[in-house]
């Protein structure tokens, strides 16, 4: 596991506490809702007490109407001929010179006969009489399609497409008919129209007051395959490119450098190309390097040492484009070559790690010690992965073990701070971190991490004093690490709902590096915080690109989905944005 991963992985339970600790931003509803695990902001919002006299019972409802979901509305009167097949069929003159309150009441009347039916689950007939009440009647109901749509649910095969055209009309007719909504919905759903099921399980979501559990649960799982379903798309069909520079620049920092290999007396044009992709890599050139270990590798190198190399190098290139297959191939064929190669093993463990497989992640770094036990690298990747699985007190004792077999490496002692923190060991873990601010003055990355810890404390001040220090440490930089920035942004946003402020810093970052994903992450939950869907919309795209994996797409997605499906809402809504706010408000806690 690389340093990159927990730094994202940090930020991910930052963004995630950020979310929780700002349902408002967020409140409305669905969208944040989900990404922050979904229920909880259902819970508190789905029960508020109910009014004594609220008579509606939202609970009756399922995928199937009841036949009490049927309105009956009141019959005036008892029309005798009703029994006869072909009542309430009438000819065009027949109906021009029938009295308006007349075609009202044999409306009525057609809509009974098509209840009757339908409670005895007679769907054709009921469906039949509704369209008789259609034909009558001298206005455009809103129920009659909205009960015909009911019938058409419940045949077998339910007439998916003929649903939807009866929403439509009724929802024309009516754009607060939360029944039609849902059963749109419902019927979108089953045809895979994902996003307008979306649409319409949000908006009956949110005209029910959040009071809905049923519609929530449906918001949740649309959202879910909608993501899931784009997130896999998108890595199918996207070029695979490397991820942000400061992505790979922090995956390799969490290797030490070796010497580079050494070169028979006459080197081939493949050999030198592997030299000069090691040495683009010391430099941070990751496009040239990748491409250089490319060519090296079609070329054919002199021997095995070399080839190895160049296989643990394109490999770890694969990794980094989340072609974990190939990346395994590669770093397998480079241990086969040269079975000790310590480096080799612990990227494969990675690999198993991505793959979800512990029990392999933890033989592969057996056996990497098996061939170097006082490799420092092994242990620190070791820790981080029991860090993953929130074995802080193995991923402590890793860290530790990987500092005293090379104290230089300022990330062994930062993760030890912060794996003695989550243990609950606070007063070691400051202590752990002012050692490792005195021992390394110059790295922005202990001031950095350590004010996230004071940040997580509620201690401000002293947080942005730090990420203060970190910013001032990495301006010297050719490449600036804006990461402090960011932080600094959202400890001025937690301390003093400062919004101006964090966007500030945020921007400044990402004027500094485009490609901070962290950034764009929080500038997307802060213009959600002040209901500027539009721009968070345009944010989350953004952060698509920057994302690497498909988790991090999905979740994403899920964001992005959520907030369209409000600003729909709002679009169609318009005269419920008062109220709209107002259910917010009254969502925090
Ligand atoms: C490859 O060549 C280098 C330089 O001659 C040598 O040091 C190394 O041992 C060789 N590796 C193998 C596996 O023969
Ligand atoms: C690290 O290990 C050494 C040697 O086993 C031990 O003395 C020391 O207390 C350990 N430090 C921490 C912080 O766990």
């Amino acid at each position: 596991m690389s340093n990159a991963d927990s730094t994202t992985q940090g930020f991910a339970d930052r963004v995630q506490s950020f979310v929780t600790e700002n349902k408002r931003a967020i409140l409305i509803g669905t969208a944040l809702a989900v990404a922050a695990g979904g229920v909880a902001l259902y819970a508190s919002a789905s029960s508020p007490p109910k009014s004594p006299g609220d008579k509606k019972d939202r609970r009756k409802k399922s995928v199937k109407p009841r036949p009490n979901d049927v309105e009956s509305g009141s019959v005036i009167e008892e029309i005798p001929v009703e029994n006869q097949p072909n009542f309430g069929v009438l000819t065009k003159e027949q109906l021009e010179t029938m009295p308006s309150e007349e075609r009202v009441k044999l409306a009525a009347a057609l809509k009974k006969k098509g209840n009757d039916h339908y409670q005895k689950d007679s769907f054709e007939q009921a469906a039949e009489f509704y369209t008789r009440a259609i034909n009558v009647s001298p206005t455009e109901e809103p129920v009659y399609y909205s009960n015909r749509g009911a019938c058409y649910m419940n045949m077998k095969p339910p007439q998916f497409d003929l649903i939807i055209e009866d929403c439509d009309k009724a929802i024309a007719l009516n754009k607060d008919y939360v029944k039609a909504i849902n059963r749109r919905a419902n019927a979108l759903e089953a045809l895979d129209r994902l996003e307008e099921a979306l649409r319409d399980y949000t908006t009956a979501t949110i005209l029910d007051g959040f009071q809905n559990e049923k519609a929530a649960q449906a918001v949740e799982r649309v959202l879910k395959k909608l993501s899931s379903a784009k997130a896999a798309e998108i890595i199918k069909t996207r070029d695979p490119h490397l991820p942000a520079y400061t992505f790979i620049s922090a995956y390799f920092s969490a290797f030490r450098t070796r010497p580079l290999p050494p070169l028979p007396e006459e080197p081939t044009i493949a050999d030198n190309a592997l030299i000069s992709a090691l040495n683009a890599l010391q430099v941070a050139d990751y496009t040239h390097s990748w491409s250089f270990v490319m060519g090296a590798l079609e070329e054919g190198l002199s021997n095995d040492t070399l080839k190895a190399e160049a296989l643990n190098l394109r490999g770890t290139f694969k990794f980094l484009i989340n072609d974990v297959k190939g990346a395994e191939e590669d770093l397998l064929e480079s241990i086969k070559l040269i079975p000790s190669f310590a480096q080799s093993w612990v990227k494969i463990a990675s690999v198993y790690m991505e793959q979800g497989n512990p029990e392999r992640t933890f033989e592969a770094f057996e056996e990497a010690i098996k061939h170097n036990p006082n490799d420092p690298d092994i242990y620190y990747h070791r820790g981080q992965v029991h860090f993953i699985m929130n074995d802080f007190k193995q991923a402590a004792a890793n860290y530790n073990k990987s500092t005293l077999l090379d104290d230089q490496f300022v990330f062994s002692h930062i993760q030890l701070a912060v794996a003695q923190y989550k243990e609950g060991q606070i007063a070691n873990s400051m202590a752990t971190f002012r050692k490792t601010l005195k021992a390394f003055p110059e790295r922005s990355e202990p001031p950095n991490y350590y004010g996230e810890l004071l940040l997580d404390q509620g201690r401000f001040q002293d947080a942005i004093d730090k990420f203060d220090r970190a910013i001032e440490l990495e301006k010297t930089k050719t490449r600036q690490n804006v990461l402090p920035m960011v932080n600094k942004g959202l400890a001025l946003f937690q301390w003093k709902q400062d919004i101006g402020a964090a966007e500030k810093c945020c921007q400044e970052a990402l004027e500094i590096d485009p490609e901070c994903e962290a950034a764009v992450a929080t500038l997307a939950q802060l213009s959600l915080q002040q209901s500027k869907i539009d721009t968070a919309v345009e944010l989350f795209k953004r952060q698509l690109e920057l994302a690497r994996s498909e988790p991090e797409l999905a979740n994403t997605l899920t964001y992005m989905y959520a907030s369209i499906a409000q600003k729909t809402f709002l679009e169609n809504y318009p005269e419920r944005k008062q109220a709209f706010s107002a259910m917010a408000q009254a969502m925090v806690p």
